[in-house]
């Protein structure tokens, strides 16, 4: 029986404007959308039944279920078997969690363009992030996450990514936001100079920072750990933070440094890259 390997990049919001709510209460959002080259991993094996297990340094409090968005993928893409998720993300941390191995399900099994195959509503209904996952390339998505439009060229980014251990609920964030109408991002268009794009980048926002960080003080000190590097902003609804360094060496040794000094968060380095394909392999 053939199974087919997939990898769910952990999906990184360098910008995250809120620009308004629309009147089922979802929020219009304006934001850039990386990934990287950490992620969880799974394995899809076809069979009669669907089962689900999962492993990996996050497996705890995951559902093996059908709350699992990715059971909910596979369904919807009419496919049954055995998933396997390798759990190495944290999740609940601002880092697409189970939007992003939901579209890892659907991109094994429909191909990248699922989108079209299933269709953006039902995709939409599993989470909002999982259309921007779908394509692991940067892209300014806005909307509630269905409208998306590549941004190229963009620069290779060598990022440390820090979870101070905070779990902070996405509709809690979203409700304790002060100002919901906020300006979109202006002139996103892409950058092939690495020093203008931490320019404009510097001039953006993700204006979900200080309601998380109200809720999970914690994320000021991964700011504060991340202070050194070019540029340190929180993904999505937070917890984790990102901070941008001038090379893969300074990454590396800033992501020793912050994890020596606070055992207990989850740090690493990462580099942004482009698409990811799934692999074939043989049970
Ligand atoms: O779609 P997803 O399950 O990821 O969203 C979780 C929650 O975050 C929603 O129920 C909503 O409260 C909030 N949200 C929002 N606007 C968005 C995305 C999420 O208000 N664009």
């Amino acid at each position: 029986m053939t199974a087919v390997e997939a990898f769910a990049p952990a999906k990184i919001n360098l910008t995250l404007h809120v620009t308004g709510r629309r009147p089922d209460g979802y929020h219009l959002l304006d934001s850039l959308v990386v990934f990287g080259d950490v992620g969880d991993r799974l394995r899809l094996t076809p069979g009669p039944k669907m089962t689900l297990d999962v492993t990996g340094p996050f497996a705890a409090g995951v559902p093996m279920d059908r709350r699992n968005l990715i059971w909910r993928a596979a369904e919807t893409a009419g496919w049954t078997g055995r998933i396997d998720l390798e759990k190495r993300l944290p999740h609940g941390a601002g880092l697409g969690g189970g939007s992003a191995d939901a579209a890892a399900v659907l991109r094994c099994l429909c191909g990248p363009d699922a989108g079209d195959v299933v269709g953006l509503d039902t995709i939409l209904a599993l989470g909002a992030d999982v259309p921007v996952c779908l394509s692991t390339m940067p892209q300014r998505m806005q909307g509630i996450g269905e409208r998306l439009m590549p941004v190229r060229p963009l620069p290779m980014l060598n990022l440390v990514l820090v979870n101070p251990g905070a779990h902070v609920s996405t509709p809690d964030v979203f409700r304790l936001l002060a100002q919901r109408y906020n300006p979109e991002m202006p002139g996103c268009s892409g950058w092939s100079n690495q020093p203008r794009f931490i320019d404009w980048l510097a001039q953006q926002r993700n204006d979900l920072e200080q309601p998380a960080s109200d809720l999970a003080p914690g994320i000021r000190s991964a700011l504060d750990a991340l202070s050194r590097s070019l540029l340190a902003r929180m993904s999505g609804s937070g917890a984790t933070c990102f901070g941008i360094y001038e090379t893969a060496a300074k990454a590396r040794d800033a992501a020793s440094e912050i994890a020596a000094r606070h055992p207990d968060w989850w740090v690493v380095h990462t580099q942004t890259k482009g698409a990811v394909q799934a692999r074939r392999a043989t049970t």
